[in-house]
């Protein structure tokens, strides 16, 4: 039997490596020779607008992405992806998370919204702090939708921990009264190392602090209600979600419980909305008219053709301070891979290094680096029109000035003609003061910080992961990279396998030396 060809071994592709062989574009040539590039560049969704017309990518770039998407089958994939055909092969299933938040499914979150209503309702008793317990796609999703939004909830305060270090449940007791505190315990397979041991600790934190069945202040979120059930839930306090949700997919589930605890049913409802809108776009639009497909052309084409390595993003909100720690999930996770869906290797870099921070605090850290660095990965920066306070106008549009001005630097650059004059002529100076310009970035301008802007956003980049897996012929739901760090922890954990590697043994050695050492002399602060 023949192997389906996979993206790489198309035409098309041939046509873009040869593309990529010519000289980088100049922007300023593509902005001369296209006079309505930024209308052409642009897409307003959503409230969402996306401008992307301060990418490297020319007519000609766009129409041989577009090729390669028609020889990728894009269009099949995402009907298949939407229909809840298998497109996860190696874990044998769907990925049907756009499930969650289509209307003619609602019925789905009925469980879901009447926990929330009970807890906030004061039915299950007064619950004054929530401690949601999960880690990577169980905390991340919850976490950024809670930072974003969570200021305009009246339910209860939530702490979300995720780290196996204590000094993480640690710091959520402090915040927390045991008389008033719900768990909330989010896993997928309900087996995860931190979020069990976690439980175990805030269980017996409850019990210590006077609660006398501890259990029944546990609410479990997983796909495993059978495990959760044996762990000690109460049934009625099990939210259940479909194994074929991945983790880092799984926000639009029970695992977005948080933000319907803390800001009601109606801002999770209006989440899903935004993003069901968003899933339409991603369906319907042609591809250079597509948010979510232009976004993944020029991320295939930065990645794979012109190997640059990472992909910044900066957003400028406090807000969405916690975006890019998402978002490292959502793509090195899904597409972090080096073979193909069908375990076939790859021999082209496949998806870039997802880093960032806020802006404009980021612009005085590391974007010396992004101007003047040797390396020109793209940027891509975010901003909201509307700000979260009512702090003089100065505050936001300094905030605003600031994220426009890096792209607009980024790609104008100063000649050195430019620099000699601000050095006064003096040429050593002149060459430290020179850019190249030239730097790719993309915007996304946000109207107004809603629950159903924030859904549309997420929905946008789960999109955008999706359609660069398929041009690049990956399967982005399996993530069987982590299994093996996990299972040598678990090893090195109980001691089942004591023949490490030297240096690990070494380490093991060290640690339990510098434990003993600080036990016996106590550090004097004095
Ligand atoms: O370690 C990776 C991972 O499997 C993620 O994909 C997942 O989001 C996370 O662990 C937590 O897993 P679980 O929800 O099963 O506890």
């Amino acid at each position: 039997m023949t192997e389906p060809l996979l993206p790489h071994q198309t035409a098309a592709w041939t046509a873009l490596e040869a593309l990529a062989q010519a000289p980088a574009p100049r922007l300023d040539a593509l902005f001369a020779a296209e006079p309505d590039r930024v209308a052409r560049m642009t897409v307003e969704q959503s409230g969402l607008h996306f401008d992307f017309s301060k990418l490297p990518l020319g007519a000609e770039h766009r129409a041989a992405l577009v090729a390669l998407a028609e020889a990728a089958g894009l269009a099949d994939w995402r009907q298949q992806l939407a229909a809840g055909a298998l497109v996860n092969p190696s874990e044998h299933r769907a990925a049907t998370h756009m499930r969650l938040r289509d209307p003619a499914h609602m019925d789905d979150h009925a469980a879901m919204q009447q926990l929330v209503e009970q807890v906030r309702g004061g039915t299950l008793g007064p619950v004054k702090h929530i401690i949601h317990i999960g880690i990577g796609g169980s905390a991340l999703g919850p976490l950024l939708l809670l930072d974003a939004l969570g200021a305009q909830g009246d339910g209860p305060a939530v702490e979300v921990v995720a780290n196996i270090d204590g000094a993480a449940l640690a710091r959520a007791f402090a915040a927390c009264d045991p008389a008033s505190t719900m768990l909330v315990a989010v896993s997928k397979t309900f087996t995860t190392q931190e979020t069990l041991t976690n439980l175990h600790s805030a269980l017996a934190w409850l019990e210590a602090g006077g609660v006398v069945k501890p259990w029944d202040r546990v609410i479990a979120v997983t796909a495993a209600p059978t495990r959760a059930e044996a762990a000690g839930v109460a049934p009625s306090r099990i939210l259940g979600f479909s194994e074929t949700v991945g983790g880092r997919y799984s926000l639009w589930s029970a695992v977005g419980l948080p933000l319907a605890l803390r800001c009601g049913w109606g801002s999770f409802a209006a989440l899903l909305q935004g993003a069901h809108a968003m899933d339409c776009h991603f369906l319907q639009a042609e591809p250079l008219r597509n948010a979510p497909v232009l976004a993944a052309m020029a991320d295939v084409w930065a990645a794979c053709f012109t190997a640059k390595a990472t992909r910044a993003v900066f957003a400028y909100d406090e807000r969405l301070r916690l975006l890019p720690a998402f978002l490292q999930q959502l793509e090195m996770e899904s597409n972090g891979k080096s073979v193909s869906r069908d375990g076939r290797p790859l021999p082209f870099p496949t998806a870039a290094v997802t880093w960032g921070g806020t802006g404009t605090d980021a612009q005085h850290a590391v974007f010396q680096l992004l101007h003047q660095g040797t390396h020109s990965d793209p940027v891509e920066f975010l901003a909201v029109a509307t700000p979260a306070h009512d702090l003089p106008a100065i505050h936001h549009k300094l905030l605003l000035a600031n994220c426009f001005a890096q792209g607009a630097a980024l790609m104008r650059g100063r000649t050195t003609a430019e620099a000699l004059a601000a050095a006064n002529g003096d040429p050593a100076l002149a060459g430290a003061k020179s850019f190249p310009g030239n730097r790719g970035s993309s915007t996304i301008l946000i109207d107004r910080l809603t629950p159903d802007r924030l859904g549309a956003l997420l929905a946008f980049y789960e999109a955008r992961t999706f359609a660069a897996a398929v041009l690049m012929g990956i399967n982005p739901f399996d993530q069987w990279g982590v299994e093996l760090g996990k299972a040598t922890a678990n090893a090195v954990a109980s001691a089942t396998d004591t023949i490490f590697d030297p240096s690990t043994t070494a380490l093991l050695a060290a640690a339990e030396r510098m434990a003993r050492h600080n036990r016996q002399v106590p550090i004097d602060l004095s």
